[in-house]
């Protein structure tokens, strides 16, 4: 599996992360399968919140590598904080220790490899923050601490109070999804893709060396389906077959070469609970798109080049 380094941290990780937000929906065998073949595959690094499945995901997987008798070392866990889910969202100092301390219990672990807070809270105090990274980090128990859905406003908010580096910035981007690269196409125009969502954070990221994790890669809109096999995305399906014959691999294998040419050497986080799905995507890291095919993928997505 090629690397990609986190952040400014110069610490080796995979290019794709195993998300587990979806990791209550198979049985235990198969999760143990699953989480196994990852690791075997070179995909050690897992990507947790504590609301996933209201907590359940990371017991599951706590239960599973503790049955696994897989060697903590051999794992980078990351966790996220600060969302109470359909109530607020939360950054304060007892809210981001207690949570951190949950998802240590729910893993069996004593220390997660990275913390991200999840979403933008409005009512953050950046102190606060400031002095539970510090409280975590003195403890062992969180090595890097980094964010998610942010832009870059936000993220210096946060940067200008804590001591630790910022490593990542988890947001959500794929051919479907790519504002974060439409608004840089489309510089003072009228059209829709000129709009930047997101405040320039791609370019702010590499600018700061921070790593851009991609997550729901394989999603159109927020959660509203698999755009792979989608007739409401026939020319995106028909250019990804035919880049996907030209190397031999599946689609999700060009999404996710697709993803990982970017030069801001991004992490792509998938979502599949699926082996043979997992091992056909870690071909994608494989391949190097021409840029011509790079292109292409994104005009058949449906955005423009002026
Ligand atoms: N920071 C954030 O705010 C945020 C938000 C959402 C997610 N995340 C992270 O990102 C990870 C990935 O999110 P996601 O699960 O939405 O990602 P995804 O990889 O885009 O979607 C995976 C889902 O699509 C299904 N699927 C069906 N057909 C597929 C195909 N042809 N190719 C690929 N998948 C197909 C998978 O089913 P099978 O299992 O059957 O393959 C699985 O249920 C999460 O686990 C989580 O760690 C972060």
């Amino acid at each position: 599996m090629k690397n990609i380094v986190l952040g400014s941290t110069g610490v080796k990780v995979p290019a794709i992360a195993v998300g587990c937000m979806r990791l209550n929906g198979i049985d235990a065998q198969a999760r143990k399968r699953f989480i196994m073949s990852a690791v075997e595959q070179g995909m050690y690094f897992f990507d947790h919140a504590d609301i996933y499945g209201g907590g359940i995901c990371e017991t599951l997987f706590g239960e599973a590598v503790g049955e696994l008798s897989l060697p903590r070392e051999k794992l980078f866990l990351q966790s996220k904080c600060g969302i109470v889910p359909g109530v607020m969202f939360d950054f304060s100092e007892k809210h981001i220790i207690e949570s951190v301390e949950g998802s240590l219990r729910r893993l069996k672990t004593d220390h997660l490899d990275s913390l991200l807070l999840h979403r933008p809270d409005a009512l953050i105090e950046p102190e606060e923050v400031a002095s539970a990274f510090e409280k975590l980090e003195k403890e062992g128990k969180v090595r890097f601490f980094g964010v998610s859905n942010m832009h870059p406003m936000q993220i210096e908010l946060i940067a200008g109070a804590v001591k630790q580096p910022l490593v990542a910035d988890q947001l959500q981007f794929s051919p479907t999804n790519a504002s974060m690269i439409s608004a840089g196409f489309e510089v003072n125009m009228l059209t829709d893709g000129a709009v930047s969502r997101d405040g320039y954070v791609l370019d702010y990221c590499r600018l700061h060396h921070i790593t851009v994790q991609a997550w729901s890669p394989y999603q159109y809109g927020f959660f509203e389906g698999v755009y792979l096999g989608n007739p409401k995305f026939e020319e995106l399906n028909r250019v990804i077959g035919e880049i996907g014959e030209k190397y031999g691999v599946e689609d999700v294998a060009i999404v996710a070469a697709w993803i990982l040419r970017h030069p801001a050497h991004m992490q792509m986080v998938t979502g599949t609970m699926n082996e043979k799905r997992l091992s056909a995507i870690a071909k994608g890291a494989d391949i190097t798109l021409t840029r011509e095919e790079w292109y292409k993928i994104y005009l058949a997505a449906g955005h423009i080049l002026p």
